[in-house]
């Protein structure tokens, strides 16, 4: 049976090396209005991201994140995900389906994209979440889950086919 959505999801692959391919703003527009999309608790809509395409900001925000956070620079954008805490008793979740749907579809674009998780991690002197709002001048009352990384596709990575499928995660009654 013909499954459009499948043959996308397994093509979609972590891509953590850029080419310096500059993502057109109209394919950007396309790919953040999927993001708008994704169902959220109680239709509240408290996810919100930041585009952030200045290096020099992409290097500050990589800064943020002590280990594993250099791994953003070179990106062509990064989506810094975030969700209003006081319309957000289920943030993580709600940034967290959010955040899977801008990866989707970049893959549809052939844009590479990585999730880079901040909810937890460190920076220099204080959280990365905490350093990440200071720096971009994000209000009190949000929390930044993750940052999606986009970029031309610096590394290729063979999808996933149905024999890569743990099919016995699936229960039955
Ligand atoms: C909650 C979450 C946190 C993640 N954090 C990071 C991260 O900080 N850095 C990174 O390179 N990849 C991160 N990833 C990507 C995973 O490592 C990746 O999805 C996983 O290894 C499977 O590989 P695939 O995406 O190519 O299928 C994260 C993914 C999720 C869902």
């Amino acid at each position: 049976m013909e499954n459009k959505l499948f043959e996308l999801a397994a093509k979609r692959r972590s891509i953590r090396r850029y080419t310096d391919e500059h993502i057109n703003e109209a394919v950007l527009d396309e790919i953040m209005k999927v993001a708008l999309t994704a169902p959220c608790s109680f239709g509240h809509r408290p996810v919100e991201f930041v585009i952030v395409r200045d290096k020099n900001k992409i290097k500050e925000i990589a800064s943020c994140k002590n280990l594993g956070g250099s791994q953003i620079i070179g990106a062509d954008v990064v989506v810094v995900v975030m969700v209003n805490l006081e319309r957000g008793e289920f943030w993580i979740e709600d940034g967290a389906i959010a955040s899977s749907y801008i990866l989707l579809a970049a893959e549809q674009y052939d844009v590479g994209a990585c999730w880079v998780h901040i909810r937890n991690r460190n920076g220099k002197r204080k959280s990365s979440d905490e350093e990440i709002r200071q720096l971009l001048g994000i209000p009190d009352g949000y929390a930044v889950l993750n940052l999606i990384a986009l970029g031309g596709k610096g590394e290729r990575k063979s999808g996933y086919t149905e024999d890569d499928l743990d099919f016995s995660k699936i229960h039955y009654e």
